[in-house]
């Protein structure tokens, strides 16, 4: 059975006080939200603990936005899964494309970092996507194939959730339609060795768009970017109406 999986990924916002603000005006709006849903939200690391002491293992499911290799040892600025897992976080974003275009990070990072989540029992959020340019020279397809061959070598895709993030619908307000999302999505599955891999849309997901895009037979949830930031409108995107 595919799980519906929406989680919302806060980026560099939020300090902690912010962050409880936030969960005392959300968890309010979850009383009515069907159980089926998987409801995360992928914090700033700062604010891990504060949320993981307020959820009290609840209905909200605590995920960190990155997750380094090695259990421990000289990387400076770096977080480990021993260290995610204590506080009680569950799910992981990896290659999110802010990374792979700000931070350096590559397929091989990507696939280290995977392997290292699962094998601390976290489900990692591993986003794919293109770039305007290579969806306008006809490459969507090969670029994802390309990410989806070299982040997954060896990783288990029944522990796993693809996030499809076309870079050009990240934050511009330009919402892949939902159809095309859906085919892309489909896509993906075809490459996927375990076709019952979640598979969210991510990019300017919004209360107005949610309802049409989890209308869609291929998509299994969504990455929520700017609209997790407001109790009201994230509360509205996990009570999507089908
Ligand atoms: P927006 O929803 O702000 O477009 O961000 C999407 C995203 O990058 C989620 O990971």
């Amino acid at each position: 059975m595919r799980k519906i999986v929406i989680a919302g990924n806060w980026k560099m916002y939020k300090t902690q006080s912010e962050a409880l603000e936030f969960l005392q005006g959300f968890t309010s709006q979850l009383s009515e939200t069907p159980d089926d849903r998987e409801i995360v939200l992928c914090v700033p690391f700062t604010d891990l603990s504060a949320l993981s002491k307020n959820l009290h293992g609840g209905r909200v499911k605590l995920g960190a936005q990155n997750i380094h290799w090695e259990d421990s040892g000289a990387y400076t600025g770096e977080i480990s899964g021993s260290m995610l897992t204590e506080l009680g976080v569950r799910y992981v974003v990896v290659g999110h494309s802010e990374r792979r275009q700000y931070f350096g990070e590559t397929d091989a990072t990507v696939n280290q970092r995977l392997l290292a989540a699962q094998g601390h029992g976290l489900t990692p959020i591993l986003c794919v996507g293109e770039t305007k340019q290579q969806r306008d020279a006809g490459e969507t397809e090969a670029v994802i194939k390309a990410q989806l061959d070299k982040g997954l070598v060896a990783v288990d895709q029944a522990n796993l959730v693809v996030a499809y993030e076309p870079i050009w619908a990240i934050g511009t307000g330009d919402t892949c339609a939902s159809e095309e999302a859906n085919r892309v999505i489909g896509v993906i599955r075809q490459q996927l060795t375990y076709p019952d891999a979640s598979i969210q849309y991510g990019g300017s997901v919004k209360p107005g768009n949610i309802d049409e895009i989890m209308a869609q037979p291929e998509i299994d949830g969504a990455l929520v970017g700017g609209a997790s930031l407001e109790p009201d409108s994230f509360g509205r995107i996990v009570n999507y109406l089908v």
